[in-house]
């Protein structure tokens, strides 16, 4: 039988049958939420050139207050994009990298965003340095320790996520945009599971630039995510679209706002929801987002547990480095490929015989299988303990 979620479960309309444990991989959106999308959409149809000409600019700015203000940081250095990935090739893709160049990446990056940096290194005859961390740290400063070692004189940039992908670690992000780019290293933050799950203060980290998406943790819909570049640094960076905004007049903020807020027609309402879903989200509990953070970190850390129990394994990071995803090595004798489009196995297992969406992920560059837990408000610990009898069942066979 399939479980029961949370008593707040009700705000979203994912589907009764599925045990969704997947809330890291794209979000899911509210149906509140989704209604003010639609409101949003019902006034631009009204009447389109109205709307972008006028109501969209000030509801635009309206969403990067309030981005901007959840994770402090400075509105006019604020610009939005329509995903996280979009984010990180719109810095990369600017930069004017020379021969010899060394561009840090550690090994549990995001597959697209490490993607990025090959591309942009490989043309320019700069080099992509992947610093290799083990899965199973007894410490953040083990991790720091790795990260900054591999740092030379030629190193330009990082690439640090806040949270990563295929291993969910919290990363010591505050220490390591400290520590890099007091060593002249400039951080790209790769904020892609950040805001809504780990406080970011960018006024006080001040990165060269960071992308986070909206889209995961913050439940707006999809393509909904920002780009912060320091003050600094604004002269080097182009969107990715060259657009209107190259050619006009004015003083360098008028022509960041114009290069990057049009990049080319395009659907304004995932980001106009920003207010809203910030608004509304933190409404749901009664300590509004600090609340949501601790719960959802509590809950995963008790996912983590019942996970560890059932492929009897101890937890492979300290508590320190979990919020609200959490993974678990997968006991794997085959070998570990690159996943095809049919997606994993494992995963196809779990969802088809037992209604669970959780992804099983092969993360070929440690030569493991993780699987990897969310937890959002309408989780409950019984789905965790459910999606452990079934991996006991599947290992029993
Ligand atoms: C660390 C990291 N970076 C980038 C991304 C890409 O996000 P998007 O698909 O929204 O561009 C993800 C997606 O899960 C991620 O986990």
């Amino acid at each position: 039988m399939i479980p029961r979620r949370s008593d707040l479960s009700g705000h979203w309309s994912l589907d009764e049958n599925t045990v969704f444990l997947n809330h890291g991989s794209f979000g899911a959106t509210p149906i509140a939420v989704m209604e003010e999308q639609q409101r949003l959409r019902e006034r631009l149809e009204s009447d389109p050139v109205l709307f972008v000409e006028r109501i969209s600019r000030d509801l635009w700015w309206e969403s990067i207050l309030a981005i901007s203000e959840f994770i402090n940081a400075e509105p006019d250095g604020m610009t939005f994009v329509t995903n996280a990935t979009a984010g990180v090739n719109t810095v990369l893709r600017s930069l004017v990298l020379n021969e010899g160049d060394e561009i840090l990446v550690p090994n549990h990056a995001y597959q697209a965003c490490w993607n990025a940096i090959d591309y942009v290194t490989s043309r320019s005859g700069a080099k992509t340095v992947v610093v290799d961390i083990p899965f199973r740290v007894e410490s953040e400063d083990e991790v720091v320790n790795l990260i900054l070692d591999a740092v030379t004189e030629n190193t330009v940039l990082a690439l640090i996520d806040t949270v990563t992908s295929p291993t969910g670690l919290r990363m010591p992000f505050e220490k390591l945009v400290r520590d890099l780019q007091h060593r002249g290293v400039d951080v790209l933050l790769d904020a892609a599971h950040g805001p809504g799950i780990v406080p970011i203060d960018v006024s006080d980290l001040r990165p060269a630039y960071i992308t986070g998406n909206c889209h995961k943790w913050i439940c707006t819909p999809k393509g909904s995510a920002f780009l912060h570049i320091r003050e600094d640094r604004k002269k080097f960076i182009k969107p990715l679209n060259i657009s209107h905004g190259f050619s006009s007049d004015g003083s360098t903020q008028e022509k960041f706002r114009f290069e990057f807020d049009w990049p080319g027609t395009q659907d304004p309402t995932p980001w106009l929801c920003i207010p809203f879903a910030l608004e509304y989200l933190g409404g749901l509990v009664e300590g509004g987002w600090p609340e949501i953070m601790e719960k959802n970190r509590n809950l995963a850390i008790r996912g983590r547990e019942i996970l560890c129990e059932a492929l009897e394994t101890t937890p492979p990071t300290p508590e320190s480095m979990i919020s609200s995803l959490a993974a678990v090595e997968f006991p794997w004798d085959g070998e570990v490929t690159a996943p095809g489009m049919d997606g994993d196995p494992i995963h196809n297992l779990l969802y088809d015989e037992f209604g669970i969406q959780v992804p099983v992920m092969a993360w070929t560059h440690h030569g493991t299988k993780y699987i990897r837990i969310s937890a959002q408000l309408y989780n409950h610990e019984d789905e965790y303990i459910y999606l452990g009898e079934s991996l006991k069942k599947i290992l029993d066979r």
